[in-house]
């Protein structure tokens, strides 16, 4: 194992106050977004989709990684170039999801365990070889009465510690998503208590598993009232909640969080990082950046709508967002941004 790599290239996914782009959708998840607007759900489609997101001019001035699916990485533009190369030549660090989805976990109803550990050794040797510098896998926790279970979290943070070991042998830095989902009426307060449970459990196996901090980045989600909760909370209440979480539970050497957006609207998810950084940059020990799916590619998704003639339209769009979060990085970002 190379550490100075992986230190290298942990750092470069959170320098210059860039972020990565989660365009890792499963061919289920990307069909159902497509489903909800009208756009074919083929392999045609998804291939022209990810060739408008990743020829997007400029988007390496924001983003510092892109976060491909086990077919994008495969494809190709019109022209022939594979997407891999067009991200390398805009100064985007080609990442891979290789989680095989969240599953029911056995006696456990309303939970999930992640899969995919089986073979993965083989599968990160040839993402690595294809030009992949680091991966991710998602685990997804949920919040209800009775559960997260001790036996989730535990289980999930064993399966996030083995992904992580092996993804650093491979020389790939893992990006570690454990998601509390934000379905649900519970508070903000229960879902600090939750997330904070589950990032120590996080990191003891991550510990145990000897995994090297400086050469990784965590995903959490923000810390947020559920989508159902009656009370919901202001910018910066979610802004304090989420830091004072993360500086209880995850150490100092872990170079970047990088948050998910889980289902938020665009711009909340922008204001909320901002808060963040505006109140917190020059104390918290790591960058706060973003690794957004949703909030980055949905208002470009629902102008492209499958036809080439939108595509620069869709582009704009992208790149729109993707500056707001990067201004969010810096404590720079105001609603006047989305003016015009
Ligand atoms: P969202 O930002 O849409 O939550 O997706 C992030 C992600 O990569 C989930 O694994």
């Amino acid at each position: 194992m190379n550490t100075q790599v992986l230190i290298n290239t942990a750092s470069a996914l959170v320098a210059d106050d860039k972020g990565l782009l989660a365009m890792d959708e499963s061919t289920p998840t990307c069909n159902k977004r497509f489903a909800a607007l009208g756009i074919p759900q083929t392999e045609v489609a998804r291939r022209a989709y990810r060739e408008m997101i990743v020829t997007t001019p400029k988007l390496g001035e924001c983003i510092s990684g892109a976060i491909l699916y086990d077919e994008t990485i495969r494809q190709k533009t019109k022209e022939g170039t594979s997407f891999l190369n067009v991200l390398i030549d805009s100064n985007i660090i080609p990442g891979i999801k290789v989680d095989m989805g969240a599953k029911e976990l056995a006696g456990h109803p309303g939970e999930k365990i992640t899969e995919g550990l089986d073979g993965l050794r083989e599968r990160l040797a040839e993402y690595h070889e294809m030009g992949a510098r680091f991966a991710k896998w998602r685990a997804v926790i949920a919040i209800g009465e009775g559960i997260p279970t001790q036996c989730c979290l535990e289980g999930n943070a064993h399966t996030l510690a083995r992904y992580a070991a092996l993804c650093q042998e491979a020389g790939l830095v893992p990006i570690v998503e454990p998601e509390v989902l934000m379905e649900g009426t519970h508070t903000l307060d229960r879902c600090l208590e939750v997330t904070q449970e589950v990032l120590r459990i996080v990191f003891i196996q991550l510990g145990c598993q000897r995994v090297l901090l400086e050469g990784m980045i965590l995903k959490p989600a923000m810390v947020l009232p559920g989508s159902g909760c009656p009370t919901q909370a202001s910018v910066d209440e979610v802004a304090d909640a989420t830091v004072d979480c993360l500086l209880q539970a995850v150490p100092a050497t872990v170079p970047g969080i990088a948050f998910l957006s889980g289902g938020q609207s665009a711009q909340l998810a922008s204001a909320r990082l901002n808060a963040m950084n505006l109140r917190f940059k020059s104390r918290a020990p790591w960058a706060l950046a973003f690794s957004f799916a949703r909030a980055v590619q949905q208002p470009a998704l629902e102008l492209w709508l499958g036809d080439a003639a939108n595509v620069k339209a869709a582009q704009q769009a992208l790149l729109h967002r993707a500056r707001c979060n990067t201004a969010a990085r810096r404590g720079e970002y105001t609603a006047a941004m989305e003016d015009g």
